[in-house]
Formats: C-alpha cells, sequence, structure tokens
C-alpha cells in the first residue's frame, strides 16, 4: 500500500461498475441530444475521462479550472477563475462533471456562473458526495457515492496535488 493511505474506501471495480451506470443513465435521459460536459480540473478529470467513454451519445467536452480564495474566504464561496471555458454554452445542454461536493460553495458557484450563461438546461454530476459538511444546499442530479466526513484521495483527488493516480478511492492516514 502507498505511503500515507489509510484503507481503500472505495474499490477500482466498484468505480468502473457505478460510471457505467452513470453513463447509461445519461446516455438514456439525454436520448437524441448532443449534451456538453464541462470537467472541473484537476480533481474530476479521471472521472470525466471514463464516464464519457459509457456515454453514448455525440457529447462535447469542455473543461474549466478554478480555485478558492482561500480558506479565510472559503466561506463567502468566491472562488476564482483559473480557466474558462473555451467555447459559449447558451443554448447547449451542459453537465459540470465534478470529482466531489463537500460544502457545496464550489459546485454552488459553477451553477450560478454557468447558468447565468443561458443554456438550455444545466445539470450536476459528481463521483462523490460528502453531504456532511455542506453549506450551501446543491441539487445533484448523477451522484457515485455518498461517502463519510473523511478526506479521501484518488481517481483524480488530490491531498498536495499527490494520490491522483491511485485507481481507487481512499482514506488518509492522519
Ligand atoms: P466544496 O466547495 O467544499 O464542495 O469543495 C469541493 C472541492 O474541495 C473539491 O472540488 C475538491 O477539490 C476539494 N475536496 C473536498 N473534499 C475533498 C476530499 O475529501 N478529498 C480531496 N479533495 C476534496
Ligand atoms: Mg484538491
Amino acid at each position: 500500500m502507498l505511503e500515507g493511505i489509510d484503507s481503500v474506501l472505495i474499490s477500482e471495480e466498484d468505480i468502473r461498475v457505478k460510471v457505467k451506470e452513470l453513463g447509461k443513465r445519461i446516455t438514456h435521459d439525454y436520448e437524441g441530444a448532443s449534451p456538453l460536459l464541462v470537467g472541473i480540473l484537476k480533481g474530476a478529470g479521471i472521472f470525466m475521462a471514463d464516464l464519457v467513454r459509457e456515454i453514448r451519445l455525440p457529447v462535447q467536452l469542455d473543461f474549466m479550472s478554478i480555485s478558492s480564495y482561500g480558506p479565510d474566504t472559503k466561506s463567502s464561496g468566491a472562488v476564482r477563475i483559473i480557466k474558462d471555458l473555451d467555447e459559449s454554452i447558451a443554448g447547449r445542454h451542459v453537465i459540470i462533471v465534478e470529482g466531489i461536493v463537500d460544502t457545496g460553495l464550489t459546485v454552488g458557484y459553477l451553477l450560478r456562473n454557468l447558468g447565468a450563461r443561458e443554456p438550455r438546461s444545466l445539470k450536476l454530476c459528481t463521483l462523490l458526495d460528502k453531504p456532511a459538511r455542506r453549506i450551501v444546499e446543491v441539487k445533484i442530479d448523477y451522484k457515485g457515492f455518498d461517502i463519510p466526513d473523511h478526506f479521501v484521495v484518488g481517481y483524480g483527488l488530490d491531498y498536495k496535488q499527490s494520490y491522483r493516480n491511485l485507481p481507487f478511492i481512499a482514506t488518509l492516514k492522519i
């Protein structure tokens, strides 16, 4: 086992099965449409890559990179866009793809920000949901797993930029 890893919370196989299931649901819900999936870097990069390959529709991909202003101002929900979308989303069916929803401040901001750009529809897909620490209520349309209030890493999620390449979700020794 890798240095610092406590235990595996969600196995590679469980993730694979769940991602397939989410892809099927999205394929069904958007039948006849061509949704734009917006991945939130860097955390959702790996989830996004696997998810889109389970969607049997002509989708397009775009990415955003954001960072919070820091721990002090985090409760304000102020986040900074580091990399914005490449193209307009006006009139598009948009699905935000996030790795984890914790307080909800990040996706709350994204839903407001992208919602103001007049998409035809806007939904949220997250691999993980940590409802214990929620500050902002957000409607999650597609969810992989609920997890308890533990800091987790792997499958794109980091601790100080490490562990993103683990193929499973694990808790850290702290
Ligand atoms: P929120 O704004 O509090 O919902 O935080 C969402 C962001 O915080 C995610 O996009 C992650 O980057 C990070 N985050 C929250 N919980 C965890 C965790 O358990 N492991 C790794 N990153 C986390
Ligand atoms: Mg992080």
